[in-house]
């Protein structure tokens, strides 16, 4: 089997790649458990990429419940060494409104009690691993010129933070990561960010903008809606397929 040359990790409202072609699913099981769902693999442009549901096809599982270690293990047992997070957020500062594109650069991460290191077995040498600069430098600057290339509009820095969810956060809550230098706001981004610099993945994060976080829009008393969400995910999705494909062109730095 050849190598995979890019793993896709979709969220919330991304639950396949349309324009994969020859799809196989895979469901390896690994030394953490059973992955999300399927691993679907196949030929993007000729180049074969995995995609994964996070939160599994049917999305069944909330952020705090989902195996990011199994997840990540399971791509790179099938030879994935690149992993495009994609994650749907809602958006705080000005620069990251609905239905916008970004690559974050820093985050921050306020989720708890979930299983956040591969190094917990006994006998298992502890890692500390670092994590100044949580995502791949290369592999990020090689989606920004995916996105410059794809004529895809893309917002090339921000901080994300994680959150517990399932719930949305508090108006005041959104006030405190805004104070704390957060743009984006997801529940998803960690551990898994951690987990794949642990295990020498080198991994990137897609954010895509689906609502302002609370309060943080025009309107504060604005509700969000999971249709909103889902609506603004498709629209902001629109160039993914062009930046994907530029990204799988471009020859692999590291
Ligand atoms: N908060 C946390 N996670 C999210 C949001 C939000 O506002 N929107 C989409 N995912």
């Amino acid at each position: 089997m050849s190598d995979i040359a890019l793993a896709v990790i979709g969220g919330t409202g991304l639950y396949k790649l349309a324009d994969l072609q020859d799809v196989q699913a895979h469901q390896p099981d690994t030394r953490f458990g059973a992955p999300s769902g399927p691993i679907r693999v196949g030929t993007l442009d000729g180049h074969r990429v995995a995609f994964l549901a996070r939160h599994g096809e049917g999305h069944s599982l909330p952020p705090h419940k989902i195996n990011y270690r199994a997840n990540l293990a399971a791509l790179q047992a099938l030879g994935a060494t690149r992993v495009l997070a994609l994650n749907t957020v809602g958006g705080i500062t000005e620069r990251f409104g609905p239905r916008v594109l970004a690559c974050p650069d820093q985050l921050i991460d306020y989720t708890w009690g979930r299983v956040s290191t591969i190094c917990e077995e006994a006998g298992t040498e502890v890692l500390h691993v670092d994590f100044g600069e949580p995502y791949t430098r290369a592999l990020r600057r090689q989606v920004i010129a995916a996105a410059s290339n794809a004529d895809v509009d893309l917002v090339a820095d921000g901080c994300y933070g994680a959150t517990q969810g399932p719930r949305l956060e508090t108006r005041a809550e959104i006030a405190r990561m805004r104070r704390d230098g957060c743009d984006l706001v997801g529940m998803t981004g960690m551990p898994e960010a951690g987990l794949a610099r642990e295990m020498g993945l080198d991994y990137a994060c897609l954010a895509i903008v689906a609502n302002w976080a609370a309060g943080a829009g025009p309107d504060p008393d604005e509700v969000i809606t999971l249709q909103d969400v889902l609506d603004n995910v498709a629209a902001a999705s629109s160039g993914l397929p062009r930046l994907l494909s530029a990204l799988l062109v471009a020859p692999v730095e590291r």
